[in-house]
């Protein structure tokens, strides 16, 4: 009786580490398939909202990080402040502030580009 309830107890346990094991591998390819689906919908043209990242990063984080660390651009968030972006700069020219470094020609439109193609 006991030897039988121990064999039955070694099957449940390999069961269940199999069952564990197939769970955690297909996990990233969860992941992976998930971010297909999602990124492109939201986030437009990606080469172009790199660029405008590393523009963000070299002109206003640079600041932000010391002057207003609650507007820190990141690929994640930049999207959902595009309308503030575009406020600040094209229509205020607030931003960047005068003691920080101007954007050249290029990064205007660069920056134009990627806030038009969230639109
Ligand atoms: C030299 C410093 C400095 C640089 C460079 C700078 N900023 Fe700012 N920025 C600030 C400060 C300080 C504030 C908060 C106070 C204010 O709004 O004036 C701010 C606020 C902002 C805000 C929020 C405004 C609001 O109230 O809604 C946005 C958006 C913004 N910056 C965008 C940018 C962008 C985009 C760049 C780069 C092209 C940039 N900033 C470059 C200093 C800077």
């Amino acid at each position: 009786m006991t030897t039988e309830f121990n064999t039955l107890k070694g099957v449940i346990w390999i069961a269940l580490i199999i069952f564990l094991t197939a769970k955690v591998w297909s996990y990233p390819s969860d992941l992976s398939a998930q971010k297909t689906i999602i990124v492109p919908s939201i986030s437009g043209d990606h080469e172009l909202q790199m660029k405008a990242l590393s523009i963000l990063q070299n002109k206003c984080n640079t600041c932000h990080r010391k002057r207003n660390p609650f507007m820190i651009f990141s690929q994640k968030n930049m999207n959902k402040r595009a309308a503030k972006i575009k406020k600040q700069v094209f229509e205020l020219g607030r931003m960047p502030k005068e003691d920080g470094t101007p954007l050249t020609e290029a990064e205007y439109s660069t920056l134009q580009k990627w806030i038009d193609s969230l639109q």
